[in-house]
């Protein structure tokens, strides 16, 4: 099992500064914390809207952070140009409507097949890790594959936000899913809507190499620091990962 990487999430710090539009709280700060918290990558969406991480934010993050970006990007002309004009580490392919709160649902890879393809070819190309963000659905994985993106990163949010029985059946089709994306030579990734009390068991799938983590990072942060918020989080993977949680009964 390897190391499990964790990326942070900044989107929501900036969410804070854009609702008064001063400089305060700063993003770039933030990944800054996260990097010596031991985040292993800094991941941001720039939306279409620029509701929470602007053009500059990107510029700066890729100037002044060591840590790998990880650039959440719609499948658009304008986002194409940006991420290969900064060449960030990481280009993650997500879908995007504007009158959604958040990211709601995987890509449709299977049913967007020719939409995508020169965008997968064009950021592959320019040497970024092209990654598709898909629902735990073996058709998006074979379609991903047929793309030739080497990275899916699932989506947890549906996961997290069940309960009890449907939660389990969830987590079930996530571990079939990680297995099928390794069977299928696909680098595994997952993200949306961990908390501490979700983390554990999807740490524990070992075909998972990273997870993505946001919003709840940044709501703990109000409450006791983003500091230690990375902390725990690094801690309870570790653990999962190591096999010290009940992690089998999410
Ligand atoms: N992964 C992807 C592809 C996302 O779009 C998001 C949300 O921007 C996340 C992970 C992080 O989700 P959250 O902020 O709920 O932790």
């Amino acid at each position: 099992m390897g190391k499990l990487r964790l990326g942070v999430n900044i989107d929501h710090v900036a969410t804070i500064r854009n609702a008064r539009g001063g400089r305060h709280p700063d993003p770039v700060r933030a990944a800054r914390l996260a990097a010596q918290a031991g985040a292993d990558g800094i991941t941001a969406h720039l939306r279409e809207d620029r509701r929470h991480i602007s053009d500059d934010d990107i510029r700066r993050l890729i100037e002044e952070i060591d840590l790998p970006l990880n650039f959440e990007m719609a499948a658009t002309e304008e986002m194409l140009e940006i991420a290969l004009r900064h060449r960030p580490h990481a280009a993650c392919l997500v879908p995007e409507k504007r009158e959604e709160r958040t990211t709601e649902g995987g890509l449709d890879v299977a049913g967007q097949h020719n939409m995508l393809a020169p965008y997968v070819r064009a950021l592959d190309k320019a040497g970024m890790r092209v990654s598709l963000f898909v629902e735990a659905d073996p058709r998006q994985l074979e379609a991903a594959k047929s793309l030739g993106a080497p990275v899916v990163e699932l989506h947890t949010g549906a996961y997290c936000e069940a309960e009890g029985e449907e939660r389990r059946a969830h987590l079930d089709r996530l571990r079939k899913a990680a297995s099928e994306a390794a069977r299928l030579g696909l680098e595994c990734h997952a993200g949306h809507g961990l908390t501490f009390d979700t983390v554990g068991a999807v740490a524990a799938i070992p075909e998972v190499m990273e997870l993505n983590i946001g919003h709840f990072l940044v709501g703990e942060a109000i409450f006791g620091g983003l500091d230690s918020a990375i902390k725990r989080m690094r801690a309870l993977m570790d653990q999962a990962r190591s096999g010290a949680l009940g992690v089998r009964s999410a």
